[in-house]
C-alpha cells in the first residue's frame, strides 16, 4: 500500500468524537519501524488552532474514506492507499483551512534520520503510543481531598495539561498505603474508594489525547505522621531533622509490597496506561537503596543486591498484579537534595537490573539536566544510563527542561522523552507553545496568572515553597 511520504497512510473512515476530536485511522509505514511502531494503528488526531497531535487508539468500528462530523456532514475525503490524492474538505474547525487533512497529518511527519523530533510519537509498549515525547512530570499539588480522593481542582489542573498537548500526563506521587502518606492534600490510591476518581481522571486525560501514568509512592521516613495518623518507619531507625522513625519489620515490608500491588491493580482497573514506582528523592524505595538510610544487616540491607531487594520485589509484585500496565521506575541517579546515599555506579547497576526485570521505562530525575554527573564531571547521566540499559528501554529525563532547545538537547543525548515540571505549571500548553515557537510564561508569576494556568489557591500556596516561582506582587 502506498501512502504519505511522511510515514503515514490513512486507511479508513474518520469521525469527530463528542469532544470535538477528529479520529482518523492511519497506518504507520515501514519507515516508522525504528520506533517499533509496526502494523495497523489508529490515530486520534486533535485539532489545535495551529496544528495537530496524534495518539494511537483502538480501531473505531467500521471503515470508510470520509471525515465526518457528528451531524454526518462530510468534512474531508481521501482515497485509500493514495495519500497524495486527498481531497480537502471545508475548514475542519476554526483556523485549519490552510491545510485541510494534509495539514492535519503534517505534525506527525518524521524527518528521515532525525531521531530527536520532540513531536514524533513514542511507543512505550506495543500498542501503547504517546503522541509526542513530552511528559508532564509528577507534580505534588496538594489539591486532593483529605481522604485522598481526587478533587475537581486537581482534575482540572491535569486535564488542562492533556488538552495543552502533553503526550503523557503523570499524576503527583500517590500514596499506596496510609502509613506512606507524606502531605496534606496528597492523592491516594490506597483504597478502592479512590477508584471512581481515578477512573474519571484516566478518562478525562484520554479525552485530551494523552496517556496517563500514576506515580506510586510511599514516603517511608518522610511520611508525615500528623497527616497519616500512623507510625513512621523506614529501612532503619532514624532520629534527626525532626524525623523519628523505627526500623521496618518483615510485616511492614510484606504489607507494603501488597499495597503497591493493590494500587497498581486499581490503576489498571481505572484505565491507566502506565504506573511508575517512585524510587527517587529519598522516599521509601530510595531509602532502601541508600547506603546512608539503609543500615540493615538482614536480606534487605548491606550489599546493593540486598538494598535493591525492596525495589526488585515491588517491581515483581506490580508486574504480577497489573500486567497490562507499562511499568516505569523513577530514580535519583546520585545524591541530590533529600536523596542521600545514592551512588552513580550503583544507580547504573540498578538500572541494568530493572531492565533485566522487564521494566520498560527508566525515569531519571536529574534536577539540572544540562549538567554532567557529580561523580564523573566529564560525563552526562543520559548516555551512561543508555549504555547501561541498551537501546530498547525508554529513558525519560527531568530537570530544568524549560525550552524546546533544552528538551531537544536531552533527546540528542539519548533520552526518548523529557518530563517538564515547573515550566508546565507555568504553561499548561507548553508543548503547543514550543511547537509553534510562541513565548513561554517564565516564573515568578502572579497568583492571578497561576490561577489562569489551572492552579487553585492551595496549589499556589504550595508553590510558594519553591523559590522564585510565585511573584509577591498581585497583578
Ligand atoms: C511543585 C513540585 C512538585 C513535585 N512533586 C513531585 C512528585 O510528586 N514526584 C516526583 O517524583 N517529583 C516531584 N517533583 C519533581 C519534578 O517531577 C521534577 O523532576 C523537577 O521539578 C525538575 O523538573 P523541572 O525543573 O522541570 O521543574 C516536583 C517538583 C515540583 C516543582
Amino acid at each position: 500500500m502506498s501512502g504519505f511520504s511522511d510515514g503515514l497512510a490513512l486507511t479508513g473512515e474518520g469521525f469527530v468524537n463528542p469532544q470535538g476530536t477528529v479520529v482518523l485511522p492511519v497506518q504507520f509505514l515501514s519507515n516508522f519501524t525504528r520506533y517499533g511502531v509496526n502494523g495497523k494503528t489508529y490515530a486520534l488526531v486533535r485539532l489545535f488552532s495551529d496544528g495537530l497531535a496524534a495518539v494511537m487508539k483502538k480501531p473505531p468500528k467500521g471503515e470508510a474514506r470520509r471525515l465526518i462530523d457528528p451531524k454526518g456532514k462530510c468534512l474531508a475525503r481521501w482515497e485509500l492507499g493514495t495519500g497524495a490524492a486527498l481531497h480537502h474538505g471545508p475548514a475542519l474547525r476554526g483556523g485549519t483551512r490552510r491545510g485541510g487533512v494534509r495539514h492535519l497529518i503534517h505534525p506527525l511527519r518524521k524527518r528521515d534520520g532525525d531521531m530527536t523530533d520532540l513531536f514524533s510519537p513514542l511507543e512505550l509498549r506495543k500498542g501503547v503510543i504517546a503522541p509526542n515525547r513530552i511528559w508532564l512530570a509528577p507534580l505534588t499539588n496538594t489539591q486532593s481531598h483529605p481522604d485522598g480522593t481526587l478533587s475537581d481542582a486537581e482534575l482540572r489542573f491535569l486535564a488542562m495539561r492533556a488538552d495543552g498537548g502533553f503526550g503523557l500526563v503523570e499524576t503527583c506521587a500517590v500514596y499506596v498505603a496510609q502509613d506512606g502518606k507524606a502531605w496534606p492534600g496528597e492523592l491516594g490510591v490506597h483504597d478502592d474508594a479512590m477508584l471512581p476518581g481515578m477512573k474519571r481522571l484516566a478518562a478525562r486525560i484520554h479525552e485530551g489525547g494523552a496517556l496517563i501514568a500514576a506515580q506510586l509512592f510511599h514516603g517511608g521516613l518522610r511520611a508525615n505522621p500528623d497527616v497519616s495518623q500512623r507510625e513512621v518507619w523506614s529501612a532503619s531507625a532514624y532520629d534527626a531533622e525532626g524525623i523519628h522513625c523505627r526500623e521496618a519489620t518483615e510485616a511492614d515490608i510484606e504489607g507494603t509490597l501488597q499495597a503497591f500491588a493493590d494500587a497498581a491493580r486499581r490503576c489498571e482497573a481505572a484505565g491507566f496506561d502506565v504506573v511508575e514506582l517512585h524510587g527517587a528523592h529519598g522516599y521509601l524505595l530510595s531509602q532502601f537503596l541508600s547506603n546512608v538510610f539503609n543500615r540493615r544487616t538482614d536480606r534487605w540491607g548491606g550489599a546493593l543486591e540486598n538494598r535493591w531487594r525492596l525495589l526488585q520485589e515491588t517491581v515483581r509484585a506490580v508486574k504480577r498484579a497489573a500486567p497490562s500496565l507499562v511499568l516505569s521506575v523513577r530514580l535519583s541517579t546520585e545524591d541530590a537534595r533529600q536523596a542521600r546515599g545514592i551512588d552513580l555506579d550503583e544507580s547504573l547497576e540498578v538500572a541494568r537490573m530493572l531492565q533485566a526485570e522487564g521494566v520498560e521505562i527508566l525515569h531519571l530525575s536529574l534536577w539540572k539536566a544540562a549538567l554532567n554527573t557529580q561523580k564523573r564531571p566529564d560525563q552526562h547521566a543520559t548516555p551512561l544510563f543508555r549504555q547501561a540499559v541498551g537501546p530498547d528501554m525508554r529513558i525519560v529525563v527531568a530537570g530544568e527542561v524549560r525550552t524546546r532547545e533544552e528538551a531537544e538537547a536531552q533527546l540528542a543525548r539519548g533520552a526518548d522523552a523529557v518530563a517538564v515540571g515547573r515550566a508546565a505549571i507555568a504553561n499548561h500548553d507548553w508543548p503547543r507553545r514550543v511547537q509553534r515557537g510562541a513565548a513561554l510564561q517564565v516564573p515568578p508569576l502572579s497568583p492571578t496568572t497561576l490561577h489562569a494556568e489551572g492552579l487553585s489557591d492551595v496549589f499556589v500556596k504550595y508553590m510558594r515553597n519553591w523559590r522564585d516561582f510565585v511573584a509577591d506582587t498581585q497583578d
